[in-house]
């Protein structure tokens, strides 16, 4: 197959992990004679330096003539402390979810057995879990309607009718697809848009008849996650409810950094790791690649590429359980292994088997 990918790598250690990312597509595509073509382009904070957009108009063309979009992370600690800043980087990942009408964001949960210790939550309730969270990506409060002054300020969690129905669809099939168990988890208690959520899921719950369908509030799902992960199976949420229960579930995996996520909707999906772009460690050779790596089985899965999609995951399982690991999973007197060396290993891996 031949594939041309829109390669952001953004910024902190977003370069780093993008090559080892990178990589390993080179080697799935030696060994599986596909032919992968990357196209470099700039956003985030390096973005805004070199040209003033976070998202510049050279880059929204690479994605839309690309098949696909690799994406690493954006994010500088200059934006975030400085609260005047008129341009940030998150602008520029906003306004590429927008332009190319990624709706639906995909984050996967899993476990690894061999890291279910570094979970803060106890053995018994995480091994088994295994769920997706659907989180709707270009609607509600990050969009809606914003005002502040120095007295007052809103932000507008708007939803219309057919935003509500594409991705309460892409959910009802992500369940026929898995064990037909979808959770739409809203605060229809409260909010109106959350009830007019509701109101479609139940019109649309008789057009899936194979699948259960429960309904749960925020609240009450941000502690179900934690103490009855193996309860869900997919579970679909509005923008902002999607943010925070997505870190919350990073702790069921173990390390932000083994998470992934694709985002589908109108243009060219896009792939990433759901962690940010942890500035602090940019250029240590410190970063876990990991999620990115499992993102880039997510876009060959996405494409059909079941085989090379599962031998990506089968060189990630093994080297966790050959302890080729960054240090914030490295167990106990483990050895020291890096961005580059863990990389590199599953890149061995992959021309090996
Ligand atoms: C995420 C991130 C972003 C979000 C930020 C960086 C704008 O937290 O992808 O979850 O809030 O959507
Ligand atoms: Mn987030």
């Amino acid at each position: 197959m031949k594939l041309n990918i829109a390669v952001l790598a953004g910024d902190g250690i977003g370069p780093e992990i993008m090559k080892q990312g990178v990589a390993v597509m080179d080697a799935i595509a030696a060994k599986y004679n596909h032919t992968f073509t990357y196209n470099e382009a700039i956003c985030g904070a390096h973005a805004i330096d070199e040209v003033g957009d976070p998202f510049p108009d050279d880059t929204f063309k690479a994605c839309m003539e690309a098949d696909a979009v690799l994406f690493a992370a954006v994010g500088d600690p200059r934006f975030d402390n400085n609260p005047t800043a008129k341009v940030r980087p998150e602008q520029g990942l906003l306004a590429m979810r927008k332009k190319l009408g990624l709706f639906a964001n995909v984050r996967p949960v899993a476990t690894f057995d061999c890291l279910l210790h570094k979970s803060p939550l106890k053995d018994e309730l995480l091994r088994g879990a295994d769920f997706v969270v659907i989180r709707e990506l270009t609607g509600g409060m990050y969009f809606g309607e914003k005002y502040q002054d120095n007295d007052k300020a809103y932000d507008t969690d708007i939803y219309t009718r057919p935003e509500i129905e594409r991705i309460l669809k892409v959910a009802f099939e992500y369940a026929m697809k898995r064990n037909k168990h979808l959770t739409v988890v809203d605060k229809a208690n409260v909010l109106a848009s959350s009830r007019l959520w509701r109101q479609i899921a139940k019109e649309m719950e008789p057009q899936y008849p194979e699948v259960t369908t429960d309904y749960m509030f925020i609240d009450n799902a941000a502690m179900r996650v934690l103490t009855e992960p193996t309860f869900f199976d997919v579970i679909v949420t509005e923008n902002t409810f999607g943010d925070i229960l997505t870190d919350e579930t990073s702790c069921i995996t173990g390390s932000m950094g083994l998470q992934p996520s694709s985002s589908l909707g109108e243009h060219t999906p896009l792939f990433e790791p759901v962690h940010g772009s942890w500035p602090q460690a940019a250029g240590q050779n410190l970063a876990n690649p990991l999620a990115q790596i499992l993102s880039a089985a997510m876009l060959l899965e996405h494409f059909g590429l079941t085989e090379e999609g599962q031998t990506i995951r089968k060189a990630v399982d093994a080297s966790l359980d050959a302890n080729v690991r960054t240090p914030e999973i490295q167990v106990e007197g483990g050895a020291h292994y890096g961005t580059e060396e863990v990389g590199a290993w599953i890149v061995d891996w992959i021309a090996k088997h």
